[in-house]
């Protein structure tokens, strides 16, 4: 199965969770300082001229490789912030486009998405109106990615799928800084404890979290201290250095990690075109491989003890988290990349 987080409203990606309910919820906090609202107001005020006013006194910034910029930059212009996004170099051109048609301020950099958030980061200090949403440590961003969990395991339970001990459930999740993917396996683990078993996925050019947790160093460690450049098409995935929160939090609850390269995801892409008309962004492709891996790799099913029955009775979610919104001429470019 495919969870297709990379259809979900406003900015089509992952980040929409997070990010969207980040805004809300920094807006809904400065409305009722300001004794605008009341807590059994009807919220849908909060979607006007007058709030739209009281908002504009307000900034908000955030450091991005393209889909938390694009989560946060749309829903902040529309309740009348002004907001500024601080791109990476890896970040798309229709990404900026996008964001800048909303009126957002677009600040691009040269450099990795490190260099985007600390520079983000020590321009939102300068302005005590401005609040920095901060991907690697927040923990508003981290809830609101977990919703996830409860989320996923109504719709199982609509569709009749049983998550139990002898029916595991194996999520493949593509991981850039971590939020996203801890956020969303964090909720997981909550609605489905042991019985759900979360991967994560990275770019063999940006290992950040592996190599995080892996050395026990967490942010103390970047892929470039390794030698590895943090150069990949998956433009979400490109982060050399991940959350120490995220990965400090969240090493316990994961059942592991593993990295591919960018061919495998464009042939990946490709071949889910083909079979499911189903158009994702490479980044979104990480997790593709996970089923594969995880019934080839007696090592792993010997450590975790799973029976012959439990790997029959599974089910696999990949997690695609983004591309709904990849415009179609560059939808073809990654398509031509897909070898046939
Ligand atoms: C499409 C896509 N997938 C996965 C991720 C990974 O999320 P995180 O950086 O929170 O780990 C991102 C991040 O921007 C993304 O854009």
């Amino acid at each position: 199965m495919a969870k297709k987080d990379s259809h979900l409203p406003i900015s089509g990606s992952i980040k929409a969770r997070g990010g969207i309910y980040e805004v809300l919820y920094h807006a809904e906090q400065l409305a009722l300082k300001a004794n605008l609202l009341n807590l059994n107001d009807d919220y849908s005020k909060l979607n006007s001229d007058e709030f739209r006013t009281f908002f504009s006194q307000y900034s908000i910034a955030v450091g991005s490789t393209g889909n938390l910029g694009l989560s946060i930059g749309i829903m902040s212009a529309k309740l009348g912030f002004d907001v500024t996004v601080h791109m990476s170099a890896d970040a798309r051109q229709w990404k900026k486009d996008k964001l800048r048609s909303h009126g957002v301020t677009v600040v691009e950099y040269q450099q990795d998405y490190g260099i985007a958030v600390q520079e983000g980061r020590k321009a939102a200090l300068k302005n005590p109106n401005c609040f920095f949403i901060d991907d690697e440590n927040s923990k508003t961003l981290f809830l609101g990615y977990a919703v996830a969990g409860e989320r996923l395991k109504q719709q199982l339970t609509q569709q009749g799928v049983i998550v139990d001990q002898t029916h595991p459930l194996f999520v493949y999740l593509p991981c850039g800084v971590g939020g996203g993917p801890g956020g969303v396996a964090f909720g997981l683990k909550m609605a489905f404890g042991d019985n759900v078993h979360c991967i994560f996925a990275e770019p063999t050019h940006s290992p950040c979290m592996l190599l995080g947790v892996a050395t026990g160093l967490h942010d103390e460690i970047s892929v470039q201290d390794i030698g590895i450049d943090n150069v990949t098409a998956a433009d979400g995935l490109a982060v050399g250095r991940a959350s120490g929160f995220v990965g400090r939090a969240m090493q316990r609850l994961l059942d592991g990690f593993y990295t591919l390269d960018d061919q495998t995801m464009y042939n990946l892409l490709g071949m889910l075109n083909q079979s499911e008309s189903l158009k994702l962004e490479p980044s979104a492709l990480a997790g593709m491989l996970g089923p594969v891996l995880v019934h080839s790799h007696s090592d792993y099913i010997d450590l975790h003890q799973f029976t012959e029955q439990q790997l029959q009775n599974a089910n696999h979610i990949v997690w695609g988290t983004g591309g709904g919104m990849v415009p179609v001429e560059e939808m073809q470019k990654y398509l031509s990349k897909a070898s046939a």
